[in-house]
């Protein structure tokens, strides 16, 4: 019985199998070589937050005499053991790569991840050829060198590949039709920021299984004519940075499956293309630092699976269509930085699960809809810089989950809307230049979290109380009509860098001493109001810049030698 017991054991946990056959423990020696070539250095190429990456030395774990198939990121075939799949993406590995590398002794590799570690402008190594049977390969942003021979050696090789990542590979020596013979097999192929040369191989865009493709950031590739097949099932195209034909434009419809589109930093002749707006399933689209030549048309709002949309930077200009009203799925809405003109439709009020929305530096008018008050999902609401007036209506109030308010720099009126319990999460208020009035809002001084208030220019007027934010930074008040003392709360916020209050009606008597409870102030201006200064003390405060002019300074010469400003 014994013996068919240990068969079955080895069948059924094969690692057991690994950890006392030859062949896997040579695999894991060559692991440790592997291992041994690179020095650990944190965070070798800037990963964290990337596509969901963690960021830590995977190999630190690795410990000879145990079973490399059970080590982090190491990946074994179940019935022989072999190695067959070696993710060390983001593990900090720093340091040249041999072209001896024992990694090479891994015949049976299918997938080798090893993006966001740092090989130190080391030349792509043609070995990699040595992997016929791999499916998929990953060296983005690992500071290899793509020289054209190697990678050529490469490409030929990789005949069963499927997945092949090559961003950030330095390969200005390329020409882009090395790629030219990569198989139907091929499901992505990104190649951004490589500087690639020369013209892309038009035979790319038929492969039938081509499911990702990201050519941006490539200035001197030629992607012309770029003519996209009508059967295509690309789901992901990132055209960024690139240039590119208006036939393509205009073709672009032919892409049904496409879900992710990036064209940032191109020009084009015309508005957003209506052959843009047919594609039914896309789900992001980014067209941000390019040049349109006109505005958008109203067929945007067939784009009805859009969630995240992109326009700024853009030239766009003529109104914001209130189509967009119907793109029910959107969580992200930017159209800032263009000659956007005419009132903010009311039906933006529709995107229920919209959390971020940008329409800041344009030329908009009129008053802000009150529906915008129905986003109860919005974090973000960037407006400054337009031509906005009227008062800001009392709906806003209902956007508990805001954190970023500015509409800084429009000729909004009257009071702002009040209620203690507004904005609990509320991170930076910037309402600067309008022509606001009244009392300054009772939830500015409860909301907890608040770290920037930047009200300066408007004609607030009362009393300034005491802030509950132990948060906050930055507090700008100055050119308004504020009267009476000083909240002593100020002196205890430990991380205020900078206090302006000049240009207010601010009374009472300072001990400049205060200040240097503030560790890390920065910028102080108290002038222009009728504020007394006294100081008992020369004990320094760090600050680079201070302005007291028309402060009554009684002991101002004695406490200035003090001072290192
Ligand atoms: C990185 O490359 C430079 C220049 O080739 C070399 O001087 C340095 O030793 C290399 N660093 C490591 C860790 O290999
Ligand atoms: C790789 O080659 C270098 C010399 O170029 C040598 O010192 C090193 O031992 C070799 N490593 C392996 C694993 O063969
Ligand atoms: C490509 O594969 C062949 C055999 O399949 C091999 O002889 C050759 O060395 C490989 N090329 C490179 C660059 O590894
Ligand atoms: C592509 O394959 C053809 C036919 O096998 C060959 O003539 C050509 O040199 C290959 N091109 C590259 C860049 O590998
Ligand atoms: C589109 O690709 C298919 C293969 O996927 C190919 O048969 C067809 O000729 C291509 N069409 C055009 C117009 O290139
Ligand atoms: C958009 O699609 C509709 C049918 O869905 C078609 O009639 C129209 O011609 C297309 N428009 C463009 C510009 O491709
Ligand atoms: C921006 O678009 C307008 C037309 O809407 C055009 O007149 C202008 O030249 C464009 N700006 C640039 C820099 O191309
Ligand atoms: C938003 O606020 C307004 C008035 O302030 C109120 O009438 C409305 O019901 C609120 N809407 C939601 C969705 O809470
Ligand atoms: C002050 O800043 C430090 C460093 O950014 C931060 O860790 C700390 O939480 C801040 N304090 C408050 C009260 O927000
Ligand atoms: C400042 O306040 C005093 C009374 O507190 C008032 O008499 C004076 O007019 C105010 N000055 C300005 C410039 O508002
Ligand atoms: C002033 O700043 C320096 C360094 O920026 C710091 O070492 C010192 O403790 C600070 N002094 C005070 C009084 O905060
Ligand atoms: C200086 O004045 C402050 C506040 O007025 C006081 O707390 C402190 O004890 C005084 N220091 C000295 C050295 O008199």
């Amino acid at each position: 019985m014994a013996p068919y017991l240990f068969l079955c054991l080895f069948l059924f946990f094969p690692h057991l199998y690994a950890s006392f056959s030859s062949s896997g423990s040579h695999s894991c020696s060559s692991l440790i070589q592997f291992k041994d070539s690179f020095s650990i250095t944190e965070d070798a190429s800037y990963c964290n937050g990337i596509a969901g990456l963690k960021s830590y030395p995977k190999t630190n774990s690795w410990k000879e005499g145990t079973d490399c198939c059970s080590w982090d990121g190491v990946t074994c075939d179940h019935l022989n053991a072999h190695v067959i799949a070696l993710d060390l993406s983001c593990s900090w590995l720093y340091g040249n790569f041999p072209s001896n590398s024992t990694l090479f002794l891994l015949p049976h590799l299918q997938k080798l991840n090893l993006a966001y570690n740092e090989f130190n402008l080391s030349e792509i190594p043609s070995e990699l050829g040595r992997f016929t049977s791999l499916l998929y390969l990953d060296l983005s942003s690992t500071g290899f060198v793509g020289d054209k021979h190697a990678l050529e050696g490469l490409v030929q090789n990789l005949t069963e590949v499927r997945h092949l990542f090559l961003d950030g590979m330095e390969m200005a020596s390329v020409n882009a039709h090395v790629f030219m013979n990569l198989s139907s097999s091929l499901r992505s192929l990104s190649l951004a920021g490589c500087d690639l040369q020369g013209k892309f191989p038009k035979n790319i865009f038929d492969l039938p299984n081509l499911n990702l493709l990201n050519l941006g950031d490539n200035q001197n590739l030629n992607l012309d004519p770029l003519k996209l097949n009508r059967s295509s099932n690309l789901e992901h195209l990132d055209l960024s940075w690139t240039s590119f034909s208006t036939e393509f434009i205009d073709s672009v419809d032919n892409l049904q499956a496409l879900k992710y589109l990036d064209l940032s930093g191109n020009s084009f002749f015309q508005g957003l293309s209506v052959s843009i707006t047919n594609l039914s399933c896309l789900e992001q689209l980014i067209i941000s630092g390019a040049n349109f030549f006109g505005g958008l048309p109203d067929s945007v709002g067939n784009l009805v699976s859009l969630k995240f949309l992109d326009l700024s930077y853009s030239n766009l200009s003529g109104p914001v269509p209130k189509s967009l009203g119907n793109l029910l799925q959107l969580t992200h809405l930017d159209l800032s930085g263009n000659q956007l003109s005419g009132q903010i439709p009311r039906s933006l009020g529709n995107l229920l699960q919209l959390t971020y929305l940008g329409l800041w530096q344009n030329q908009l008018s009129g008053q802000i809809p009150r529906s915008l008050g129905n986003l109860l999902q919005l974090t973000y609401l960037g407006l400054w810089q337009n031509q906005l007036n009227g008062q800001i209506p009392l709906s806003i109030l209902n956007l508990t989950q805001l954190e970023y308010l500015r509409i800084a720099e429009n000729a909004l009126k009257g009071s702002i809307p009040d209620e203690v319990t507004a904005f609990p999460n509320l991170i930076s208020l910037d309402l600067t230049n309008n022509l606001l009035s009244g009392a300054l809002p009772s939830w500015l001084y409860t909301s907890p979290s608040l770290k920037d208030i930047k009200l300066s220019q408007n004609q607030f007027s009362g009393h300034i109380k005491e802030f509950q934010s132990k948060s906050l930074e930055l507090i700008e008040l100055q050119n308004n009509k504020l009267q009476g003392p000083l909240p002593s709360s100020i002196f205890q916020f430990l991380n205020l860098t900078k206090l302006n209050l000049s240009s207010n009606n601010l009374t009472g008597v300072i001990a400049f001493s205060m200040f240097s409870n503030l560790p890390n102030l920065e910028y102080l201006d108290l002038s222009y109001n009728s504020l007394s200064l006294t100081s008992n003390t020369t004990s320094s405060v760090n600050l680079t810049s201070l302005f007291l002019s028309s402060c009554n300074l009684s002991e101002f010469p004695q406490f200035l030698k003090g001072l290192k400003v």
